[in-house]
């Protein structure tokens, strides 16, 4: 198997953020959280209110209530490192993440699928890059507005994010959101695709993410998931 990108730019992450920063970064991801728990508790009143005033119309539990999304972009089948999969590198990571925070979840999957073999899909993946494409997504996410923290994941493909990611990115109007990255490569790191999720979103605030091997996502083993935990507590989840 030819491994069908050059890893021009390896840096796992990019610049670190100063203190300051992560500090912002937390900030921002608390403001937008605050909002959700008043949201949750003016919607526990007016259960309260409906309860009182309709026993027939039982309140709906707002346990699941959240206003975080998780979003990502993610290919089984054969891959680079981890011979055939059934499940993504980036799935694996996004459904971890998803559970830690509570978040709802939406995958990123084109109408017209990838190719199973790694060599094909590389080279549909290299035309779509060259092109610029922007593929048809199967799908949407329902309710957008509701949702203030969007985790935004998908994996390294020629040095970028694959096109169907910025064909979401391009579907809704993320305007005020605060956006998280994160992302599986095989040593690329993010390779710079913070930047280009800022210039796409310039009306979002866009966090700097995280960046994990994709053989490393694919096993997920304790200290991986520690590294993530301690990623998310950082952001104050
Ligand atoms: C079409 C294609 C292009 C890739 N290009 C790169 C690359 O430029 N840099 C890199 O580090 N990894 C590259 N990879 C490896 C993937 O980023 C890595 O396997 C990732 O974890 C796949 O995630 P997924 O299983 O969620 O799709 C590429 C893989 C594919 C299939």
């Amino acid at each position: 198997m030819v491994l069908c990108f050059t890893l021009t730019a390896c840096n796992s992450s990019e610049p670190a953020s100063a203190p300051t920063a992560a500090d912002d970064e937390k900030a921002a991801v608390q403001d937008k959280l605050s909002k959700t728990e008043s949201d949750t508790a003016s919607a526990d009143t007016s259960e309260a209110t409906s309860e009182d005033t309709s026993a027939e119309d039982p309140p709906e539990s707002t346990d699941d209530v959240t206003n975080v999304l998780v979003a990502y972009f993610s290919r089984a089948d054969e891959n680079y490192n981890v011979g055939t999969i059934a499940v993504g590198n980036t799935q694996i990571l996004a459904e971890y993440i998803a559970e830690q925070v509570g978040a709802d979840s939406f995958h990123i999957e084109t109408v017209t699928p990838y190719p199973a073999n790694y060599d094909d899909c590389c080279d549909t993946a290299k035309q779509e890059l060259a092109d610029k494409a922007r593929p048809k997504i199967n799908g949407s996410v329902e309710n957008m507005d509701s949702y203030d923290i969007v985790f935004l994941g998908y994996p390294i493909w020629w040095g970028d994010m694959p096109m169907a990611v910025y064909t979401f990115m391009e579907s809704y109007d993320f305007s005020d959101k605060v956006i998280i990255p994160f992302n599986t490569h095989e040593g690329s790191g993010s390779s710079g695709t913070y930047s280009k999720i800022k210039s796409a979103l310039p009306n979002a605030n866009v966090l700097d993410g995280m960046a994990i091997q994709g053989k490393t996502a694919q096993a997920l083993n304790s200290e991986t998931q520690q590294t993530v935990r301690s990623w998310l507590d950082g952001l104050g989840f």
